[in-house]
């Protein structure tokens, strides 16, 4: 049996002058408002997400919720623009489970799919996966489009530091830095692991032990299949109109190797960000001159799943500071950011409070609900907990 549905529909994240112009080009379409309780319920307007802007948006809900699930409509709908608006997008998927590959196939529950009147269609997405880790995923069968590694030079001595887990009061930490610099002025920016270890090795300052334990630090990194002299372009990860999943699974279990998935995503964030940052320096000096302000940068819209791990509330992380950066300032140069936990009250707080596209599943966990409960909007007139005992539970 099919829905009953009507022909209207809401943008959310587009002014009433920009509905007025665009309609709803350039939009989303991820579901249906809700107009009554119980297990058949009526379905009221099309909702629709603005896309061709940057945006910052929260998915939450309990696990199993649909969380993924909802980030893997708004990707197949982004992947269904027009060509003029698909080629200003460049959509980059964090993958910390191994799950966004599935795109590629059509969805099975054709059932479900027809209630909607939907048909399963397969979503070109491209699956890059760390250099050294193809086997990894050659064994368990997921589709590989391509293979990414990090300039090793991208990383500076606090960052290698970071890694490690040393600091500057560590003789190790002074260490590393000491190792960067002297291959950093022999070398410049081209240089791999081999090269640092052997300034670890061949140290004359420091104790046998330390440099020892450096070295073997640093021949523990090659083994992540991750840095490389040359490293990945960063237009390679961004192209126009393409969709990427950088899965990052492979660092999950294994210990000792989380940072790994930290580092990726950071430096990542980070490229991205000053890439961008030029970019929107270059369009106004053409504005300026009376020239279009056309870039061939598209906006980029980073889907981070499981956030909590790389926004974590009370730790330290890598990526920490560049995606806080992101969700500050970044919507002005055209960083986009969806990120969804279902933790919120392990999220840092800034990554709620500023998130003003807020989608969220049902929740139980009354931490989790109090964390978001610090967005209820003026328009809203129950508590947020009432919210959640009205939402159908129904998937
Ligand atoms: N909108 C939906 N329509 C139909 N089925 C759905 C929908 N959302 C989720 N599901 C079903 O529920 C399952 C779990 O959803 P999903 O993996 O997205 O949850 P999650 O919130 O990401 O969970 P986790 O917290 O474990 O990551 C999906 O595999 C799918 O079968
Ligand atoms: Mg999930």
């Amino acid at each position: 049996m099919k829905y009953e549905m009507s022909d209207e529909e809401a943008v959310l994240g587009r002014s009433a002058s920009d509905i007025e112009r665009y309609k709803d080009k350039g939009t989303a379409y991820f579901g249906k408002a809700v107009m009554s309780a119980g297990e058949k319920p009526v379905l009221g307007r099309r909702i629709l997400l603005d896309v061709a802007k940057p945006h910052l948006m929260l998915i939450c809900g309990k696990r199993g919720g649909g969380k993924s699930f909802s980030m893997s409509v708004l990707i197949e709908e982004m992947a269904r623009q027009p060509p003029e608006i698909k080629q200003r997008l460049s959509v980059i998927v964090i993958d910390t489970v191994g799950i966004f590959w599935s795109l590629k196939e059509p969805d099975r529950n054709t059932a479900e799919l027809d209630r909607w009147n939907l048909a399963p269609e397969p979503t070109q997405v491209r699956v890059m996966v760390p250099k050294g880790m193809l086997e990894f995923y050659r064994k368990k069968g997921l589709p590989v489009d391509s293979a990414f590694t990090i300039r090793v030079s991208e990383l500076d001595a606090t960052e290698w530091m970071s890694l490690f887990k040393v600091s500057w009061k560590d003789p190790e930490g002074v260490l590393v830095s000491r190792a960067l610099e002297s291959v950093r002025e022999t070398m410049g920016t081209f240089y791999g692991i081999d090269e640092l270890i052997s300034a670890a090795k061949n140290d004359t300052e420091a104790e046998k032990s330390v440099s020892d334990a450096v070295a073997g630090r640093f021949a523990n990194a090659k083994q992540w299949g991750i840095f490389e002299k040359e490293g990945t372009k960063i237009r390679e990860f961004a192209a126009p109109g393409t969709i990427t999943v950088i899965d990052v699974s492979t660092y999950r279990q294994s210990s000792g190797m989380e940072g790994t998935r930290d580092i990726i995503v950071g430096l990542l964030g980070k490229k991205f960000f000053d890439e961008r940052m030029m970019y929107r320096k270059e369009e106004e000096m053409r504005a300026l001159k009376g020239l279009s302000r056309e870039s061939e940068l598209p906006i980029i819209w980073m889907f981070i799943d499981e956030a909590h791990m790389f926004m974590p509330k009370d730790e330290e992380n890598f990526a920490l500071n560049v995606l806080l950066e992101w969700i500050r300032v970044g919507r002005q140069p055209g960083l986009s950011l969806v990120l969804a936990t279902q933790r919120p009250n392990k999220l840092h707080p800034d990554a709620i409070s500023q998130c003003y596209l807020f989608m969220s599943h049902r929740m139980t966990a009354q931490p989790d609900i109090g964390a978001v409960s610090e967005l209820r909007p003026s328009y809203l007139h129950q508590d947020f907990d009432k919210y959640y005992q009205e939402m159908p539970r129904e998937k």
